[in-house]
């Protein structure tokens, strides 16, 4: 059976990479998949957190799901930290992963900084536990962002290894990832070759899904862009980082490729091109921030959505657990 499982970090700002990257996506799959979508507080810990802020955090980034039109129902939606599965499954992967696989991860070299030292050791088995999160639920698709690629590769060999060590073919499947669209890889609005994200230092760097219409207008026209008109054909984006970038977005927020932006905006500037994007991103994101406003103003409902969906996470869960142990040979007592 097919199963799609994704995962965002608990952070209030969410921004257009994480939106037009993965949320986007999630959102059309809930359609046709079994869908589960996860908060991941756990992940979230492995920098410090504010532990008087982290729950309202995840509050928040369920309200973002649901303003963008995730349906909680038809879905399963939850905590991480509120699903015992996870960390139980991470411990068993961290045994059977290895070093060489997490020594190797861009992301923890990027987040560690110069000094990896004293970065915590949850930071650097962060892969891991995301591993355990997908097979905790045998689950076939993962919908993310570019970003998150070498980490489904190790989740990929995670899998296969503890396939193997225990002799247990085909036990956890081997999830695929779902990398999709002009969304997969948004750019920072200061510079084409750098990764819009949350801790990049400049506001103007991102959007965020809580940017009212006029903040967001503004980030737009005070992008980075070129002199030069819009080609009209993909190849001439090459070497144009912030024309790819802007034309991605476009695409991603009018669900068209990058082709057909062209084809509409051939020709013209950022003069004219600018404020028909503003105008767009204004149209398809104020909305969604209000609809947030309005679930984090009742975060009982949103409690009640988190405890029923981590009943029915556990209910999948639990069971694969139980095969887990049984394989590794703990006693059952
Ligand atoms: P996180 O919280 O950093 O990001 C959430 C999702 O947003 C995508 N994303 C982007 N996509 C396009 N352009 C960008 N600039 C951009 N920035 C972020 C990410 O690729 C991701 O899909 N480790 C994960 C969370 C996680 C997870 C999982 C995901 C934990 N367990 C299991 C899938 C399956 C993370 O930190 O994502």
């Amino acid at each position: 059976p097919e199963r799609v499982f994704s995962g965002m970090q608990p952070s209030g700002d969410l921004h257009l990479g994480n939106y037009l990257g993965a949320l986007i996506n999630w959102v059309k799959m809930q359609e046709d998949w079994e869908c589960v979508f996860c908060a991941v507080d756990l992940h979230a810990i492995t920098v410090p957190q504010d532990p008087k802020i982290l729950a309202s955090k995840t509050r928040e980034i369920v309200a973002a799901w649901l303003a963008a039109g995730i349906d909680p129902k038809k879905n399963i939606v939850f905590a991480q930290s509120s699903v015992r599965a996870h960390t139980e499954l991470a411990w068993i992967l961290n045994c059977t992963a290895r070093m060489g696989w997490a020594e190797r991860m861009t992301q923890f070299k990027d987040k560690a900084g110069k000094d990896a030292e004293r970065a915590s050791v949850g930071l650097f088995t962060y892969p891991v536990l995301m591993a355990a999160d997908i097979l905790a639920y045998k689950a076939t698709h993962v919908p993310v962002g570019d970003d998150q690629k070498q980490h489904l590769e190790l989740t990929r060999d995670c899998a296969d290894r503890f396939n193997r060590d225990f002799n247990a073919p085909n036990f956890f499947p081997i999830p695929e990832p779902l990398i999709q669209g002009p969304g997969a890889r948004i750019m920072s609005l200061k510079d084409g070759t750098k990764k819009m994200s949350k801790s990049d230092p400049s506001e103007l760097s991102r959007i965020n899904l809580v940017d009212d219409g006029d903040t967001i207008a503004k980030k737009i026209k005070k992008a980075k862009s070129d002199a030069n008109a819009l080609p009209s054909e993909v190849e001439g984006l090459e070497g144009r980082p912030e024309a790819r970038n802007l034309v991605g977005i476009y695409g991603a927020l009018a669900d068209m490729t990058s082709a057909q932006v062209l084809a509409e905006f051939g020709g013209e500037g950022f003069g004219k091109f600018k404020p028909a994007l503003a105008e767009l991103a204004v149209e398809k994101l104020a909305p969604i921030s209000e609809r947030m406003r309005n679930y984090m103003s009742d975060t009982a409902q949103i409690d009640v959505i988190l405890k029923d969906g981590a009943e029915r996470a556990s209910a999948i869960a639990d069971p694969i657990l139980k095969q887990v142990r049984e394989t590794v040979g703990f006693v059952s007592v």
